[in-house]
């Protein structure tokens, strides 16, 4: 399978901008699955709530699902995207994920980082995976990452691939990347974003280095710290399903959850 990471510099509050930067790079090189940053469409940095109740769109009824699902049936593609999320009263960091066929499904970030316990509320709904194709994917969001629960529950549940949006701002993911994959052997795919929010009280910069990680922890493919990119790699998903490590370890049938402290 094709897939494809889509790093930018992501302005804040320019929507359209955003939504027509991503399609570009996109129709730069055909893929099977298109995954695009965290809150790809809206920027980062929100300063207050108002800014939100502008920005977050309704999922799947908004103009920026409503877009990527046309690209998705135009080019017979998957895609998995940032979305700052309007649900009634809460707003949440979500992904969502469309194919040729339409809105798949939504996953809402669980483990919220820094000032985004602000304004967004947290997912309430557990972990899940979607078949795509003859594959499982699997979603989570930026810091997500720093739980090993999160992989660890998407790898039990059967996730080839990770789709992993993200706006990373700590200089660690791209390296722990490699022991999330290998502890699950699983493939993942970590499309950062670029460049700075700055909101004149506060600023971030990003991290960029999109990277498509292998199940045997090797770092496939990295994209640079400033440039746009789209990073593309033929994985073959199927060997995510292989948890066997020599003739006596099994990854998953030797996990001993009875000795295991969990809460
Ligand atoms: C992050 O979760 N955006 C760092």
């Amino acid at each position: 399978m094709r897939v494809a990471c889509v790093q930018f510099d992501c302005q804040f509050a320019k929507p359209q901008e955003n939504l027509a930067t991503a399609l570009s790079l996109m129709e730069n090189e055909r893929a099977d699955l298109y995954i695009l940053p965290e809150l790809f469409h809206s920027g980062y940095l929100f300063v207050d709530e108002q800014e939100l109740h502008e920005l977050a769109e309704p999922v799947p009824d908004g103009k920026t699902v409503q877009a990527l699902e046309d690209f998705a049936h135009k080019n017979g593609s998957g895609i998995v995207a940032g979305i700052a999320e309007k649900s009634g009263e809460h707003f949440y960091n979500s992904a969502v994920f469309v194919d040729e066929t339409g809105f798949r499904g939504v996953y809402r970030k669980i483990h919220l980082y820094d000032r985004e316990k602000l304004w967004f509320a947290p997912g309430e709904a557990p972990f899940e995976i979607w078949s795509f194709r003859d594959v499982n994917l699997g979603i989570m969001i930026c810091f997500d990452w720093i739980f090993p629960e999160s992989m660890r529950s998407l790898a039990l549940l059967g996730a080839d691939l990770i789709c992993h949006p993200s706006n990373l701002v700590l200089p660690y993911c791209q390296n722990a990347m490699v022991t999330r994959c290998l502890e699950n052997r699983v493939f993942a795919a970590t499309a950062n974003r670029i460049g700075r929010d700055d909101r004149d009280v506060i600023a971030i910069d990003f991290t960029g280095q999109s990277q498509i990680t292998g199940p045997d922890g090797s770092i496939l493919v990295r994209a640079s710290k400033d440039q746009p990119s789209l990073l593309v790699q033929d994985l073959p998903l199927q060997q995510a399903r292989n948890k066997q490590i020599n003739e006596y370890n099994q990854l998953f049938t030797d996990r001993r959850p009875d000795f295991y402290h969990l809460d």
